[in-house]
Parts: structure tokens; C-alpha cells; sequence
């Protein structure tokens, strides 16, 4: 009797004990990660998550020294920052904050919380605003088993581009936008640090909006993690967007509402706008869909056709897909745009070889490094395990017309099916494939 008393208080005690620890480990910012929301050359966003205990909080920030005694310099911002009950792990404080008048191509420190609980210290450059080479990465669809395998492909595009200026996610980061439990909670996990360094852009996949199979109603978790650019149509900000990085353009488009003529019409009018304003070197679009469905258990079709007119009339080099949780890349019926389809998690997708696939890949983790300078695009599709699985450069010539330049020596192609593939398709999508697969390398010889 006595020891069952003391074995309930203990477990009290010891459940208190834990749940005090939990407190204060949530009253730290967690979740942090930067973007932009404005010019990348004198501005950077941040945002960040707490328990509810942290109401007011900051983003401190000054310019990087070596030395630890930085303090005195240190310029402070008061967060924006919503309380948020529609989670499903606990009721949240998102806070962010936009940091604007900085120098350009300059080291900055910062963090982000209140009293005494701080993130650590962590460091960004701001861009040149010049138009030197760079690189980023690209990341198609993470989505499901983001903690034990995603972040395989996160962890290893950062390790083997550490001087990429930033990372840009096709859409579906996550399998369930509106959870956190084995959704958000891991994608930052995932990240942790490196979402603290490096700047983050994302297009809503449709698995970011609630009802994921049609990709309808974009997850309210979406504008609480990020803070990107405003500059979107009305009624679309945040999703449909553009960040000028130096001499680039990236376009994100969340073609999710593509299916509702009047959002159609107002991001096709505004992308068209967009492309025709623009006066830099390269452009580069992203929507999570991509424009052929190739999954095998799709019916193939070209899935936004007066996007893929715009594309072709303005000469846009690459657009940037995912959804179909395979790779392929290829042009249709123009020289470009280059067509990219790709997959950064674990869930994998066979494939149908479209007419247009020039390279595909089934049953690889990838991630994309891009390398630009003002007269060539250079374009590398990675395995996790560091060989280049793809590669094509699109030079400009001296008129600024845009050649194509196919890679060279690449590996032979993985197309080996999910390992559940008889198990997940119809009987006919299983019994075609090594037909189809013939078909489709014979063509290449
Ligand atoms: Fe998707
Ligand atoms: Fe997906």
C-alpha cells in the first residue's frame, strides 16, 4: 500500500517535473526560418513559433563580428505575432518580422525571443544586389517521412552546396498542411538550423492546403510559418508571389486554384505582367503541379495550357514542379521552357514516359543545385548521395537568344518501380511497364 503511495506520488511529481520542462522548452522560439518579404539586398524576414507564455516578442539583430561583444550594437524589432488554438499539438504564438534598411552583401546577426528565452545567435548575407554567380537549390516534394528520410535530402543539399544563397520548395513540404504532429513539427526539425541560415521560398503544394486531394483551401499554417512577399494579386499573397534575388526572378504560382477560371485568369494576367516587366538575366517559375502528370497512376494531359503558351511566348528557360513524386525532365513543343519534375522525400511515384520526358528517374532522393551567372543557367540534378543524376546548361549568345546544351556523361537512368508498385497500381499499369519502359529507351538510341 505504501509503496503504490509513493510510486503515485513520484509519478506526479515526475509528470510535473516533465511538464515544467516542457514549458520552458517551448517558451523558446523553435520553428525559425527566414525568407523575404521584400528586397533580399536590404531585407530579410523572419518567423518563428513559441508557446503562448511569450507574447511579445523580438528580432535583434546587428552586423556580424568575430568578436562575442556585439551586444551594444544590437538594433531590435517587436514581432507581429497571432496567437493561434487551431493546432493539433498545442495553442501556439507565431511571431515574424520583416528586418528592412540593411546594407547589401553584408553579414548580419540575429535572433529572435524575449526575456530569457532566446534562439541562439544565427547569421544571414544579405544579397549583393549585383550580379555575380550563385547557387540555390531546389527541393520537389518532401511530404511524407520528412523526419526519418526528407531531411536526408535537405541535410545533404546543404552539406554538399554549402554556398547556396537559398533553398526553394516545389510544394508539399508536408503531407498534412493544417497538422503540426509529423507535419510542420518535423519539416522544421528537419531544418533546424539550416532554416535559421538559409533563406527558405516556397509555393503551396496541394497537400499545404486542407483539403489535399484538390488542393482547396490553403492551410492557415502557411502564412503562420512563413513570411514571404506581398506582391502577389489580391487575394493571393503569400502563394503567388515573385523574389528578385540579384539578377534573377523566382515566380511562385499556386496553381492549386488554377481550376477556379476567375484565380486562372488573374494569375495568368498577373505572371504575364511579371514576365514582360522583367529586365534581369533569368527567370524562373514554380507551381507544385506539374504541366504532364507522369505519375502512372495518373491520366497524363497537359494540366495548365495557357500557362505553358505564356512560357513558351516569353522564352522562360525552367519552370520548377514537383507532385509526381518521380523525376523527369524535358521540353514540350518549343525549345523552352525546360520542364522539371522532382522528388526530395521518400514517397515515390512509377512513371509513364510521356513523349516529352528526356530524362527521368524513379525510386532517387534528388535536390536541384542551380548555378547562374549573367550569360549561363547551369542546372545539376543531384542524388543524396552526391552523384549528378542530371545536368544541362542554357547559355545566352550574343544576341541574348537562349541554347540549349544537353549534359554530358550522365549515369544511365534509375527507373526501378516503388518497391510497393504491384501492390499500389491497377493490374494494366503493372503489366505495361516493361513494355512501356522498351518503348522508351529505344527511342533514345
Ligand atoms: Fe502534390
Ligand atoms: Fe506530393
Amino acid at each position: 500500500m505504501k509503496i503504490r503511495f509513493l510510486t503515485a506520488i513520484m509519478g506526479i511529481l515526475m509528470g510535473a517535473a516533465v511538464s515544467a520542462q516542457d514549458i520552458s522548452k517551448y517558451q523558446y522560439p523553435h520553428h525559425v526560418n527566414i525568407s523575404w518579404e521584400t528586397e533580399p539586398s536590404t531585407s530579410q524576414s523572419v518567423n518563428w513559433r513559441t508557446n503562448e507564455l511569450q507574447k511579445v516578442s523580438f528580432v535583434e539583430y546587428t552586423e556580424a563580428t568575430a568578436s562575442p561583444f556585439f551586444e551594444k550594437d544590437v538594433k531590435r524589432i517587436e514581432a507581429e505575432s497571432e496567437n493561434f488554438e487551431g493546432g493539433d499539438d498545442a495553442v501556439w504564438n507565431y511571431h515574424s518580422a520583416n528586418i528592412t534598411g540593411l546594407k547589401p552583401n553584408t553579414l548580419y546577426s540575429y535572433r529572435v525571443g524575449n526575456g530569457n528565452f532566446w534562439s541562439e545567435w544565427a547569421e544571414f548575407r544579405t544579397a549583393t544586389g549585383t550580379n555575380e554567380p550563385f547557387t540555390f537549390l531546389y527541393h520537389g516534394d518532401v511530404q511524407r517521412f520528412i523526419l526519418s528520410k526528407g531531411s536526408r535530402a535537405i541535410r545533404q543539399s546543404i552539406i554538399q552546396s554549402p554556398e547556396a544563397k537559398f533553398m526553394l520548395f516545389g510544394g508539399d513540404m508536408v503531407h498534412r498542411g493544417g497538422l503540426n504532429k509529423e507535419n510542420w513539427n518535423e519539416f522544421f526539425q528537419t531544418g533546424e538550423w539550416i532554416y535559421q541560415n538559409y533563406p527558405i521560398i516556397g509555393t503551396p503544394g496541394n497537400h499545404e492546403h486542407l483539403i489535399a486531394r484538390s488542393g482547396e483551401n490553403l492551410s492557415e499554417h502557411w502564412g503562420l510559418n512563413f513570411r514571404f512577399p506581398q506582391n502577389g494579386p489580391e487575394g493571393h499573397k503569400e502563394e503567388t508571389f515573385y523574389v528578385d534575388y540579384n539578377n534573377i526572378r523566382v515566380i511562385s504560382l499556386n496553381l492549386c486554384r488554377y481550376k477556379y477560371p476567375e484565380d486562372r485568369e488573374v494569375i495568368l494576367k498577373w505572371t504575364e505582367e511579371r514576365l514582360k516587366e522583367f529586365k534581369g538575366d533569368w527567370v524562373f517559375i514554380t507551381h507544385h503541379y506539374a504541366m504532364d502528370a507522369s505519375a502512372r497512376n495518373r491520366t497524363p494531359g497537359i494540366r495548365f495550357p495557357d500557362f505553358k503558351e505564356l512560357y513558351e511566348k516569353y522564352e522562360v528557360p525552367i519552370v520548377l514542379t514537383g507532385h509526381e513524386h518521380l523525376y523527369a525532365r524535358g521540353r514540350m513543343d518549343d525549345k523552352f521552357p525546360v520542364y522539371v519534375v522532382s522528388v526530395s522525400g521518400p514517397w515515390q511515384n512509377a512513371i509513364q514516359f510521356g513523349d516529352w520526358i528526356e530524362r527521368a528517374g524513379t525510386s532517387l532522393q534528388l535536390f536541384q543545385e542551380i548555378e547562374v551567372s549573367p550569360t549561363e543557367l547551369h542546372y545539376v540534378s543531384k542524388t543524396i548521395t552526391g552523384e549528378i543524376y542530371d545536368e544541362l546548361t542554357i547559355r545566352k549568345d550574343k544576341k541574348g537568344k537562349l541554347v540549349y546544351e544537353p549534359g554530358k556523361n550522365l549515369p544511365p537512368e534509375s527507373l526501378i518501380p516503388p518497391e510497393d508498385f504491384e501492390d499500389r497500381y491497377k493490374k494494366e499499369l503493372v503489366d505495361s511497364w516493361e513494355s512501356d519502359l522498351k518503348t522508351y529507351l529505344n527511342k533514345k538510341k
